[in-house]
């Protein structure tokens, strides 16, 4: 039995891979949630089952926890001996949750936003002082590739690296289409003819890099860039201004607040 501890919009995007891929049947699906409402809601989109005990989730044999990372310490969840749990929690390192579920197998994950619309980004770190089956590594792995795509990591420090690059990655490419956006009203585009711009923009870049990835995203920068042409001279300001280090340093800081909250 597959069951999610707390299942919102994270856990939900989860779900809906899970389910639209077949990759567990509804009836092998017990989701735990504090509001019947929200309980109710998954029971008639997806036909699982649901509970407002999470005690009820104790005999499971994969638990998907959901819940907020503050929410772990007031927790009072036994997840059955040897059963699997899989971390959603941002900055929750593998140490605390072996402590909370010491006769668990601990899984961490750092999924995205994309996995809202099947193109997520899950890194995941099985613990390495637990032993998983293929078989059982494979469904694991199953799990988040229903909703995108996912990178088995040798170490836990990459998860905490996905976090500042793919994790938070949306919201870095958000804050540079709100600043075209707002360069395209500069132009004398209303705010809806540049919202169209940008998003399709990003969509097609998106889309051309993903159907072609024989090519490198450099290469396909290059290919837009023409010699003595306009997007050229667009690039030439943004190294003048030393884009570069500007994402490196906007990353660094990332990784410095994932390792404060980790503590
Ligand atoms: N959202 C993202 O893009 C994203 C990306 C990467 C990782 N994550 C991680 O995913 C986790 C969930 O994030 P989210 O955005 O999905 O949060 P969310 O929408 O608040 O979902 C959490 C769900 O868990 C329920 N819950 C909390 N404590 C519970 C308990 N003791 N028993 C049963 N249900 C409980 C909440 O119910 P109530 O509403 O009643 O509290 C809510 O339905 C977080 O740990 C976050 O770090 C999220």
């Amino acid at each position: 039995m597959l069951s999610f501890l707390g299942c919102g919009n994270m856990g939900g995007a989860i779900l809906d891979g899970i389910v639209r891929g077949g990759v567990f049947s509804p009836e092998k699906i017990l989701v735990a949630n504090r509001e019947s409402e929200k309980n109710l809601s998954l029971k008639k989109k997806y036909g699982i089952g649901t509970t407002l005990e999470v005690s009820d989730l104790e005999t499971c044999e994969i638990v998907i926890l959901g819940i907020k990372p503050q929410g772990l310490d007031a927790l009072e969840f036994s997840p059955k001996k040897n059963a699997i749990v899989i971390s959603l929690l941002v900055g929750t390192p593998v140490a605390k949750l072996q402590k909370k579920f010491p006769d668990a197998r601990i899984v961490r994950t750092m999924p995205n936003l994309g996995q809202f619309a099947g193109r997520g980004m899950t890194g995941i770190f099985f613990a390495p002082d637990a032993t998983f089956s293929p078989d059982e590594k494979s469904k694991i792995l199953e799990i988040f590739s229903a909703g995108g795509k996912v990178l088995n990591l040798d170490s836990e420090e990459k998860i905490d690296g996905i976090g500042a690059i793919s994790g938070s990655g949306p919201a870095y490419f958000f804050q540079f289409a709100e600043n075209l956006v707002s360069a395209a009203q500069k132009l004398g585009f209303s705010p809806e003819e540049s919202e169209i711009l940008i998003r399709q923009t990003m969509l097609g870049a998106g889309e051309v890099a993903e159907n072609f990835s024989e090519i490198s995203l450099g290469k396909w920068k290059k290919r837009v860039m023409s010699p003595g042409g306009t997007t050229e001279q667009a690039i030439r300001v943004f190294n003048e201004f030393h884009l570069e280090k500007i994402v490196d340093d906007a990353v660094a800081a990332a990784m410095k607040r994932t390792r404060e909250l980790s503590k």
